[in-house]
């Protein structure tokens, strides 16, 4: 690893400039040969009498995009990040640092410790760390305060987004934006920086923006982040080495930062973000496509059904830049769906979240119509009508008059049957699901369900369509429910058997969300409208087995007219979005707990969480063995991305695993002694969990 041959830094002198090029692809991850390079390059340049300078670049398309996170969780190869930045700030020539592309992390750490940056207007900086469940541990925290002051730079670490370099430069944290070649642009600012005989600017020097800081500053941050960082680790720990910054030298500083930084390297919550990162990119790469199939280029859209789902769905094909028409049969519903995309566009701009221009640009990409021939020219079609399959086949049969050949069919049913979809047209390679979670515009996850015909190009065309929707794409085989909603069916089961055995919607809700959910079920299915589900159940009602335990609870307060949060009364009763407990619904449960002999007690968070949650891991385990779905990952990134699962655990499956599998068997199989059948263990989680297994351990 340090024979210097192999270093992915390569040195080279341009007049009397050092040139060090990171050349470590695809993004220059700061691996363990790149910090050695780069110290060993450093040497070099000092050592050099006919050397004036140093510039540091990044070859291929970018800067440095970070430490290597394939390195994390293992142990630590020297040299270690601190140690080049040592050298760094040892050199007795200056060094600039040269940005393009997205310089981050470590990355953007280098940069801030090298005496001058330079960058492309186009570069992006940023300390993504925290997304990482991290925070930034090679100076981020004490160098960027000093440049931009604690507020922007907490702005930029608490967010992990990147800015642009030009806003960078704006802030102080960037002196030059350079046009046209960017060695050229730094070989000449290192060239002035010479014959000017500028001192050498170190930013450990540079004490003003962090002196005299109020810490009253630092309790507002914490204040303002109390919901968004609930539950998260590093969030606190980044406003902790910002204050840091503010109150000790920043040689104390530094061993602070470290100090939290190590303190996030070791926590689960770290092992569970990291995990989502490969696991969201994993969820990507589909094996068994043959290599060659390209996705077909999608530069026109339709959307059937303007309800909440279409227009939702319409709205992220104009966000993308897609013309899309949206059809609907029903002038009425047409026109009511238009003005809800209208309206939740305003509402954004309104929010200052997107610009009057964006939101002109979008609505004229919408067109609605009432007709199917006028969207027969279209790439791709979303069916998003009634969920009931004989509109559904209707539908298919008449795009499958109406669409030019090759167009994609989709379907963005949550439970239905694709193939029985696809048959009802003459061309089921080109059939397929893409379900989309409610309110479409805002929710990331894109579910993809293939059919047995659906052809490899059709999947891959719906799977790029995902990151063209700036969307995470999963892929599920087909069944009732695919991978999300079958788990959620145990989840919400057990969430009703609950209330029977003794816990109220509050508790239930206040449990689950202390363990990190976005929002409790009883909260969610209010929200959501429990009419949906009780018309779901009356029409399965003849196939459920008469000795099996049925909770009544959700479709007693139906019937009183109670749908949750639109008709003001649900699990709930409402004031305005405020969710409060009501006596009604007690008396329900109450009432359905006594007819079925059930003698409530005391029910604690621990057994809440475990109820609701081990049904998903359960499930998901026999998802995996069926091959519903690919990867444990992917229903990960399934429930993170549709579901509101915490990262900061890493999604159901992983989570399962840092607890143990085995651990989660035994429970399991106590539920089973005393619930019954529907906690008949998987037999994908007992072969792994009694071999001492994780879910990809060989
Ligand atoms: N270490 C190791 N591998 C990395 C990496 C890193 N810091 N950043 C990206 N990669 C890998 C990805 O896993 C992916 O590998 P794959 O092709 O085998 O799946 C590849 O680089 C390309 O990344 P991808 O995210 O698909 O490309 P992109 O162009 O959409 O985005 C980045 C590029 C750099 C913006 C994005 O990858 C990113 O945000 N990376 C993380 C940066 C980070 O958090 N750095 C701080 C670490 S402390």
């Amino acid at each position: 690893m340090t024979d210097p041959v192999a270093t992915p830094v390569a040195y080279s002198v341009r007049d009397g400039v050092a040139v060090l090029t990171i050349e470590n692809p695809p993004v220059n991850a700061l691996s363990q040969g790149v910090r050695a390079g780069i110290i060993a390059g450093l040497d070099k340049a000092d050592a050099d009498p006919a050397v004036s300078a140093a510039v540091i670049i990044g070859g291929g398309r970018t800067f440095i995009a970070g430490a290597d996170i394939k390195e994390f969780g293992k142990p630590p190869l020297q040299p270690y990040l601190p140690d080049v930045l040592k050298r760094i700030e040892a050199m007795t020539k200056p060094v600039v640092a040269a940005l393009h592309g997205t310089a981050l992390g470590g990355g953007f750490e280098v940069a801030l410790t090298c005496h001058w940056r330079v960058a492309l207007e186009s570069g992006q900086v940023g300390l993504p760390e925290v997304k990482l469940g991290l925070i930034p541990g090679s100076g981020g925290t004490q160098r960027l305060p000093r440049l931009v002051g604690p507020k922007i730079a907490l702005d930029l670490i608490l967010s992990g987004n990147p800015m642009t370099a030009k806003k960078a430069a704006e802030l102080g944290a960037v002196d030059e934006i350079v046009s046209g070649d960017l060695l050229d642009g730094a070989l000449a600012f290192a060239r002035t920086v010479v014959a000017e005989q500028r001192p050498l600017r170190l930013v450990r020097d540079m004490n003003d923006k962090v002196s005299n800081v109020d810490p009253a500053v630092f309790e507002e941050i914490r204040k303002a982040s109390a919901r968004k960082a609930k539950g998260f680790l590093a969030p606190w720990r980044c406003i902790d080495a910002v204050e840091a910054a503010t109150k000790l030298p920043i040689d104390d500083g530094l061993l602070k930062e470290r100090e939290y930084f190590f303190e996030c390297m070791g926590s689960p919550q770290r092992a569970a973000q990291i995990h989502a990162f490969f696991a969201e990119r994993e969820a990507a790469k589909i094996p068994g496509l043959p290599e060659d199939v390209k996705p077909k280029q999608i530069r026109s859209a339709a959307v059937l059904g303007a309800g909440t789902m279409g227009g939702g769905i319409a709205m992220n094909f104009a966000n993308a830049g897609i013309p899309v028409k949206l059809l609907d049969v029903s002038q009425e519903a047409l026109s009511r769906g238009l003005g809800v995309i209208e309206k939740n566009y305003a509402t954004s701009v309104a929010r200052g979240s997107m610009k009057q221009e964006a939101m002109d640009r979008a609505m004229k990409l919408i067109t609605g119509t009432q007709h199917f021939e006028d969207i027969g020219d279209a790439d791709i079609v979303v069916e998003a009508v009634f969920e009931e399959m004989g509109v559904k086949k209707e539908v298919f049969g008449k795009l499958d008059k109406v669409m030019k050949p090759g167009a994609v069919l989709a379907t963005n049913t949550s439970t239905l049957d694709i193939d029985e979809i696809a048959a009802s047209t003459s061309r089921p390679q080109d059939v397929i699901g893409t379900h989309f979670f409610s309110p479409a515009n805002v929710m990331k996850l894109l579910e993809n369900v293939r059919g047995a015909k659906s052809s490899p190009e059709t999947i891959a065309t719906v799977m790029a369509l995902g990151k063209t929707l700036k969307k995470v794409a999963v892929l599920a085989g087909n069944c009732d429910g695919f991978i999300g909603n079958r788990m959620l069916h145990g989840y919400l089961r057990e969430a009703n058997f609950l209330l029977e055995e003794g816990a109220t919607p509050q508790q239930i809700d206040n449990a689950l969300e202390e363990f990190g959910l976005a929002m409790g079920p009883f909260r969610m299915s209010d929200l959501a409208g429990l009419d949906v589900g009780w018309r779901i159940r009356k029409g399965k009602a003849h196939l459920r087995p008469k000795d099996e335990r049925y909770s009544p609870v959700a479709d007693r307060l139906c019937e009183r007219g109670r749908f949750g949060q639109k008709t003001g009364a649900g699990f709930y009763k409402y004031e305005g979005r405020n969710a409060l407990p009501d006596p009604v619904v007690e008396d329900v449960i109450l009432a359905s707990a006594k007819e079925q002999g059930i003698e409530r007690r005391v029910i604690s968070d621990e057994e809440i969480v475990q109820r609701c949650m081990y049904p998903l891991v359960n499930e998901g385990a026999k998802i995996l063995a069926e091959g519903i779905a690919i990867r444990p990952g992917d229903i990960d990134i399934t429930y993170l991305f549709g579901y509101g699962f915490p990262v900061y655990r890493g999604g159901p499956m992983f989570w399962a695993e840092q607890i143990g599998l085995d651990k989660v068997l035994a429970t399991i199989r106590g539920f089973h002694k005393i619930h019954g059948k529907f906690w008949e263990p998987a037999p994908l989680l007992v072969q792994r969990a009694e071999a001492g297994k994780g879910w990809n351990d060989r």
